[in-house]
């Protein structure tokens, strides 16, 4: 097999703005400073200075106030993904809602932990009301009420869709008339592009059921294995009973809280004006390849675009060439909740370099028209219906 010299499958933010010499600094800074803290076990909520800069965090985008003590600190937002869901299960067999589409990660912990997953369709606002509604209704008849709605409603994975307002206000109402919490996954928070910046669930409602998790991989970089959880009592302390690892690594966290000291914003503003320059140009070049064959979305904050291919590409074959090519993605199967083989394919553009990007999309898209059995124009024209 060729090696994979342009890989669209991760998503991984840009290594080029990762801060070295800011991070080596607050390194060295903290050691001198929190030393003693180094030598206890950090506990379940985690390093007190990573908290504060994350409640401001919270509090500065969404315009509400946030307490660093309803906050965990977890390694990563796939521990807080994990933890919530196993907190909230009462057994195996429990239902949980998802969105047509989701995260691989978040659908194989789901699975692993014994969820029965449930989907509800989702459009370019996101998870459709109609259908969540319906859905409860349903499995409220049958007794299997879900024991939480899993969303990501801001530059969603793998579509890149935001959940317009008043859609999320729909979602808060339906999941209080049928008393069932909401877990929203901002992961993708503050990678942001253009455009208005949507409320998050718990800053338009104060429902103590509404969870909400973050990451600092997204903003910073994976290899720190930050994230966060943040809710209210009694639920914040269901999930710290669930925790048994002693708490997360103090030294990641006082090293991106000293960073980090004066916000978010600076770095922010530098990581996202490069990767927006990458996002644009792999729009540029899917126009450029693929405008008669595929359909696209146009993602204002996140890192991926969802790809719809005709019903005649051959999937084994696309990805047998692309291989070949030495060009990878992720296929649409990993974000179906059944793994059916879909039309779909994501492209994740965050840590490729632009000359990587310019070569690699182009071979890309050789390969998926050699990998159909027609050369029609494409009979649809938008990333679901028809
Ligand atoms: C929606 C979503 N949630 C959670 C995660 C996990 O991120 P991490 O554990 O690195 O914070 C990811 C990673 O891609 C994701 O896309």
């Amino acid at each position: 097999m060729a090696d994979i010299l342009y890989d669209f499958g991760t998503g991984r933010s840009d290594p080029e703005t990762f801060p070295v010499k800011a991070l080596q600094e607050a390194a060295t800074t903290v050691l001198e400073r929190e030393a003693d803290a180094l030598t206890h076990y950090p506990g379940g909520l985690g390093h007190a200075g990573l908290r504060r800069v994350m409640a401001a965090r919270e509090s500065e985008r969404e315009g509400v106030p946030v307490d660093a003590d309803n906050l965990v600190i977890c390694n990563g937002s796939m521990q807080a993904v994990t933890l919530t869901a196993q907190a909230l299960q009462e057994q195996k067999g429990d239902t949980v809602i998802v969105e047509a589409f989701s995260y691989p990660g978040t659908l194989s912990a789901y699975r692993g932990i014994g969820y029965e997953l449930v989907v509800v369709d989702l459009d370019e606002g996101g998870m459709c009301m109609n259908h969540l509604e319906e859905t409860l209704n349903r499995l409220q008849a049958e007794d299997r009420l879900p024991r939480f709605i899993y969303a990501i409603s801001t530059y969603q994975n793998p579509t890149g869709f935001v959940m317009p307002k008043a859609r999320r206000l729909e979602m808060i109402a339906l999941a209080r008339r049928y008393g069932v919490p909401i877990i929203e996954d901002n992961c993708y928070a503050d990678v942001h592009y253009e455009g208005p910046v949507e409320p998050a669930i718990y800053a338009l409602d104060d429902d103590p059921n509404h969870i909400y998790l973050c990451s600092l991989s997204k903003i910073l970089a994976p290899g720190m294995r930050l994230g966060y959880i943040l809710a209210k009592p009694p639920m914040l302390e269901k999930f710290l009973a669930r925790r048994f690892d002693a708490g997360s690594n103090t030294f990641a966290a006082a090293v991106v809280a000293e960073f980090y000291r004066n916000g978010i914003g600076a770095h922010a503003e530098v990581s996202n004006k490069l990767l927006k320059e990458k996002r644009d140009l792999t729009l540029e070049l899917l126009s450029t390849h693929l405008q008669d064959v595929c359909v696209w979305s146009h993602p204002p904050g996140g890192l991926f675009i969802w790809v719809r291919m005709p019903d005649d590409v051959d999937r084994k074959k696309l990805w047998d060439e692309s291989q070949a090519a030495g060009v990878t993605y992720l296929p649409g199967a990993a974000f179906h909740w059944q793994n059916q083989n879909v039309p779909y394919l994501r492209l994740a553009f965050g840590h490729l370099t632009k000359q990587q990007i310019s070569a690699g999309l182009p071979l890309l898209a050789r390969c998926i028209q050699s990998s159909r059995s027609s050369n029609e124009p494409r009979q649809f024209e938008d990333l679901f219906s028809g």
